[in-house]
């Protein structure tokens, strides 16, 4: 089966009692048995729902896992699997430049309670060899990364943790399963922000956990239940709904942030431009060899201001701005005030995340309208046209926001 007819089939029989093609939302906390502990497959929607099955199904299948647990937030599906894998004593080695939120979950939450966090540059594997000769239990990576979409080679990262014991947890959750699929390239887990790229809508915060086998995934589908942080059914319906478009809007995304990056990169305001697909790329060589696209998101520095950053991110007119990524509808953000406020300046500078490093996740509408929001916004700042949020904006970059 390809991956467009997975996405609307896997998992998704049309529902047996009526022959409806969509299934309903089984919007229920509970369900009737026909004798004490004697029911058909569900006793409690935490356990176990029929519409969060269906997703659960479709997701393992899109990754090629065999099992999947889902959650209520991407956060809380990596929140699992620390539980699960992460004991105090335990080292976990991560990128310098993970996540913002795990990076805040890994040192506010898990390192307070013995968990040791090594984060190593992962681009070079060398370093990674001797991070590994610890014994990790984890070794835990994205690729492309947030914000600055640098491509870590995936299966060189499983060969080295796996020779040291460790298992690999990739978060998919820019690539998404239509551009890369970690399992198949040495990964025991993947999460994803459902939230984003899988959800598409700008509607859901969701998480999943989808695991390489059944061993693996036991404590965390154990966990989903005992934690307790799952989603609505409602929820689920809406990334069911959601996912049969995902082909689709990930093609569209991905034309969408190559156009904006090649008009990016012939613009005297723009320093440098950072898109996997673009040749001059560093990580170009390896996104070619493990991805079947470079993605919707393309990140870039403004040859310019704290202020002017600022004012650029206000004025647009297609790109909202605001937190999140992946979506339908175009956003934009500026990190280091926004997604990445909560990593402390001085991390932000080693990993350059510069103040006017500027992330554009391109939704679904035309190109053209899109590339020439971009351009115009640049024109603005030619010019000196600036928006009120350049007062605003005045204060450094960094005091830390949790959001
Ligand atoms: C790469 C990545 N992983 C995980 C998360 C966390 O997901 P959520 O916001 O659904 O908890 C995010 C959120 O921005 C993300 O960008």
């Amino acid at each position: 089966m390809h991956f467009a007819t997975k996405t609307i089939h896997a998992g998704q029989p049309s529902e047996p009692n009526t022959g409806a093609v969509v299934a309903p939302i089984f919007q229920t906390t509970t369900y009737q048995q026909e004798g004490p502990g004697e029911h058909k497959g569900f006793d409690y929607t935490r356990t176990s729902n029929p519409t969060r099955k269906r997703l659960e199904a479709v997701l393992a299948e899109l990754e090629g896992g065999t099992k999947c647990a889902v959650f209520g937030s991407g956060l809380a599906a990596e929140n699992a699997i620390l539980q699960a894998y992460l004991k105090p004593g335990d080292t976990i080695v991560v990128p310098v430049d993970v996540y913002g939120g795990t990076f805040r979950l890994l040192h506010k939450v898990f390192e307070p309670l013995g968990a040791i966090v090594e984060r190593v540059d992962f681009s070079d594997l060398d370093a990674l060899k001797r991070a590994v000769a610890v014994g990790p239990k984890l070794v835990w990576l994205e690729s492309p990364t947030n914000p600055r979409l640098l491509v870590y080679d995936i299966e060189a990262v499983a060969r080295i943790a796996h020779s040291a014991g460790a298992l690999v947890v990739v978060d998919n959750t820019f690539a998404t399963p239509y551009f890369q699929q970690p399992l198949s390239l040495g990964a025991d887990l993947v999460i994803q922000s459902v939230t984003k790229y899988l959800a598409g809508h700008l509607d859901v915060i969701q998480g999943a956990v989808i695991a390489k086998d059944e061993k693996i995934f036991e404590p965390v589908g154990f966990l989903q239940n005992a934690l307790g942080g799952v989603p609505s059914p409602f929820d689920c319906w809406l990334t069911l709904r959601g996912i049969k478009t995902l082909e689709l809007r990930m093609e569209r995304h991905a034309q969408n942030a190559s156009a904006i990056a090649e008009a990016l990169l012939a613009h005297p305001r723009v320093k440098r431009v950072y898109y996997p697909g673009l040749a001059s790329h560093p990580g170009h060589e390896v996104a070619k060899k493990q991805m079947t696209g470079f993605g919707g998101m393309v990140s870039f520095e403004l040859d310019g201001t704290l202020e002017e950053a600022s004012a650029f991110v206000s004025s647009l007119t297609y790109f909202a701005l605001g937190e999140s990524l992946g979506g339908v509808r175009s956003l934009v953000c500026l990190p280091c005030k926004m997604t990445h406020a909560s990593i402390p300046a001085e991390t932000r500078a080693e990993l350059g995340l510069s103040d006017t490093l500027i992330r554009l996740s391109p939704g679904v509408e035309h190109p053209r309208d899109l590339v020439g929001d971009v351009l115009a916004g640049l024109e603005r700042l030619e010019h000196g046209g600036t928006s009120a949020a350049s007062a605003v904006s005045k204060a450094p970059c960094g005091e830390p926001v949790l959001q």
